[in-house]
């Protein structure tokens, strides 16, 4: 699941798990950064306001560093159990933030991709999309705005329209999903997406 900042990503996120769970299926969730020992440590860095900014090709090794345990820790020994694995954010963040956003060569994050994650892709990357106004009015309300919180208006539409590039070129495996709509809406939505993915696994 991916998507800047107020599209709801981790809401639903936990609402297609929750799904998943309700047909059946043994689901996991893993959120990036974090959700291990050392990708928690790395989160608390990565988003910490005080740090102010940092070489953005040290903050792609350092969520390509997160990711990797999590892959190690948490992805791979539930796909080996045969579950689902529900990610709040992966990879495509990589490319949205820190390659669109940031402004780092593309080529470097297509490396350390190749080398983390390898040939392993997701069966379906949806990426939710709104506009950054909407996300961002949201946090200016509740104060304390972590390191990406307190970007510009002008880098969340450069990855919001990362994302929508990399979708739009990267074939059947992407959904984009208009976010900005009501909640039930895109939980709709999202359970016909799951429900077909559930037919393509099982077909
Ligand atoms: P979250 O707020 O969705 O938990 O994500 C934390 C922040 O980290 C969010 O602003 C996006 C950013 N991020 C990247 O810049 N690159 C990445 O590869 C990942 C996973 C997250």
């Amino acid at each position: 699941m991916e998507g800047i900042e107020g599209t709801g990503k981790s809401t639903h996120t936990a609402y297609l798990a929750g799904w998943l769970a309700q047909q059946g299926q043994q689901v996991v969730t893993a959120r990036e950064p974090g959700g291990t020992p050392l990708g928690e440590r790395l989160r608390a860095i990565l988003l910490d306001p005080g740090l102010g900014s940092m070489p953005p090709l040290a903050e792609a090794l350092l969520m390509f560093a997160a990711r990797s345990a999590s892959i190690k820790e948490v992805i791979l020994p539930a796909l080996e159990r045969g579950a689902w694995v529900v990610c709040d954010r992966f990879v495509e963040s990589s490319y949205a933030y820190q390659a669109y956003g940031r402004g780092i060569p593309i080529e470097h994050v297509q490396t350390l991709d190749r080398q983390i994650v390898g040939a392993r892709r997701p069966d379906l990357t949806v990426v939710l999309d709104a506009p950054p106004e909407l996300g961002l009015s949201r946090k200016a309300d509740s104060g304390n705005r972590d390191r990406f919180e307190q970007e510009s208006l002008q880098f969340f539409e450069r990855a919001r329209s990362g994302y929508l590039q990399r979708a739009r070129a990267g074939g059947a495996r992407f959904r984009i999903v208009d976010a900005s709509r009501p909640l039930e809406e895109v939980r709709r939505e999202l359970a016909r997406i799951a429900s077909q993915l559930l037919e393509d696994a099982s077909g």
